[in-house]
Parts: structure tokens; C-alpha cells; sequence
């Protein structure tokens, strides 16, 4: 047993969508969510920017005693990762290998879609590790960078959110792909109006789901659940705006949360 909360961060909101499926899967853990609304978007900041607040982030998160972190950005998994889990004692999961690996188990005709930050695509790590697993896949790229300020507005149920959609997808519905995966943690949000423009034939891909699933079977294996029966707590901050976050967070997470603005350059 281990009763001490699990960190998440994300450059904003994206992330809560990987702290939902936390908190439907491992309903007895508490959570400290970090969005840095003050800085984002990630997607069009350098490596060595980002390194540099995955660093803080990390700093804060452990100060709150954390068991393990979630890196609930592709963005940041894509520029931090390795440079986090050099540095720091606390097991860090990213979200890009748990996404590569849906993706082979999905794909059919081995045309793949990712839609993602512009950082990610440039970065070419989505089309590599998937190359590295299976050689004939070809994966088509798209930045969406749109999409991250429509989720961040919390507009992400209206027809801005639709028309962008459409807008960035048509190409690559186009490209014959079988599937499509929302390689930026923000994209889940949009995902009714992303089903609505590529239709029933693509496979929609969210590396949220295997992301969980390896940190539950971590906890499994390492004896690291909390105790069910016991009060759960999660705690929300951000290092911008708070308002619009909390309505965010109230309607993914379902619940009534209370977020606090932090200075986040003190860690
Ligand atoms: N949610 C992030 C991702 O998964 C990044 C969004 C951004 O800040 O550009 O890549």
C-alpha cells in the first residue's frame, strides 16, 4: 500500500483528459493536477524551454510528496521524458510509447493519422517509434495548434471546434488512413466533433487508455495502491487563469474543484 497522491501535469487543460481515465480506473487515488495555463501552448516552445518547466513542474509535484507522475502532455513527454527520469527518484510516465503501442494494435491497413502539437510533428518521434514496431506503417502528420486554444477556451463543444476539426482534418481523412491518433491531450476534448468529420471507417486512437492501464499495472505490481475506504481528495493548480479551468475541470472530472493559482518560478 501506498497512500500518497499520484502528480499529473500538462502544459493546461489536456491533461485533465488523462486525469479522467486516472480517476475511473483507480477511483481509491487522489491526484495533484499541475496545467500550466500561464505558459502554454508547449507546441510552439523550443526543447530546452520546455525541459526547463517539466523541471519546476516536476519540483512541485514532488514537494507534495507524490508516488509517481504522469507527464499528461505529449509535448513535454516528446522534449522531457528522458531528461525527467535521469534527474528525479519518482517513477514518470509519459504518453507516447502507451499511444504508439494503440496504435499497432489498431491499425488494419497500416495508414496511421496523428494529429498532435507542431513541436510533436516536427519532432518525428510518433513516426519513428511506430516505424520502429512495425516498418510498413506510414503515419501522416498534422499540427492543430487550434485546437489547443479552442480546448483552453473551453469552446471545445461548440462549431468552432467542428469547423477547425474539419479544417485540419480533410487531408488526412484524404490519405485513406484507418486510424487516427489524438496525439495531444487536448484533442480527447474535441473527440465528438472529430468523430463527427472522419466518420465511422477511423479508428480514433486516445493514448490515455494504455497510458492508465501500465500505471495501474505498475501500482499492481509494485504494491502501490492506495487503501481503499479512505477519503479522496484531488487538488488542482495552474500557474494562469483560474476560472476557466475550473469550469473545465468541473465538467471533465465531474465534480466541484477548487483550483489555485501557484508561482510556479519558485520551484
Ligand atoms: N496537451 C499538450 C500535448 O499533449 C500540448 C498542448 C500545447 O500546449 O501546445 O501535446
Amino acid at each position: 500500500m501506498n497512500n500518497k497522491p499520484i502528480g499529473i501535469f500538462d502544459s493546461g487543460v489536456g491533461g485533465l483528459t488523462v486525469a479522467k481515465e486516472v480517476v475511473r480506473n483507480l477511483p481509491n487515488e487522489e491526484i495533484i493536477y499541475f496545467g500550466d495555463n500561464g505558459r502554454n501552448p508547449y507546441g510552439v516552445r523550443t526543447t530546452e524551454e520546455i525541459i526547463y518547466f517539466c523541471e519546476q513542474i516536476t519540483r512541485f509535484l514532488i514537494s507534495h510528496d507524490v508516488k509517481a507522475i504522469i507527464i499528461a502532455c505529449n509535448t513535454a513527454t516528446i522534449a522531457a521524458l528522458d531528461e525527467l527520469v535521469e534527474q528525479f527518484d519518482v517513477p514518470i510516465f509519459g504518453v507516447v510509447r502507451p499511444g504508439v503501442s494503440a496504435v499497432i494494435e489498431t491499425t488494419k491497413n497500416k495508414r496511421v493519422g496523428l494529429i498532435a502539437t507542431e513541436s510533436s510533428v516536427k519532432s518525428g518521434s510518433y513516426q519513428r517509434l511506430i516505424k520502429e514496431k512495425d516498418g510498413e506503417i506510414e503515419v501522416f502528420g498534422q499540427a492543430c495548434p487550434l485546437l489547443v486554444n479552442i480546448a483552453e477556451e473551453c469552446l471545445y463543444e461548440t462549431r468552432i471546434s467542428y469547423e477547425a476539426s474539419k479544417y485540419y482534418l480533410e487531408d488526412l481523412i484524404n490519405k485513406g488512413i484507418d486510424t487516427l491518433v489524438l496525439g495531444c491531450t487536448h484533442f480527447p476534448l474535441h473527440r465528438k466533433n472529430i468523430e463527427e468529420v472522419v466518420g465511422e471507417r477511423i479508428n480514433i486512437v486516445d493514448p490515455a487508455f494504455k497510458t492508465v492501464e501500465g500505471l495501474c499495472e505498475f501500482l499492481e505490481k509494485n504494491n502501490m495502491k492506495r487503501e481503499s475506504g479512505i477519503e479522496v481528495h484531488h487538488k488542482i493548480y495552474v500557474s494562469g487563469k483560474t476560472e476557466k479551468f475550473k469550469n473545465l475541470a468541473d465538467d471533465v472530472l465531474n465534480g466541484d474543484y477548487n483550483v489555485e493559482k501557484i508561482n510556479i518560478e519558485e520551484y
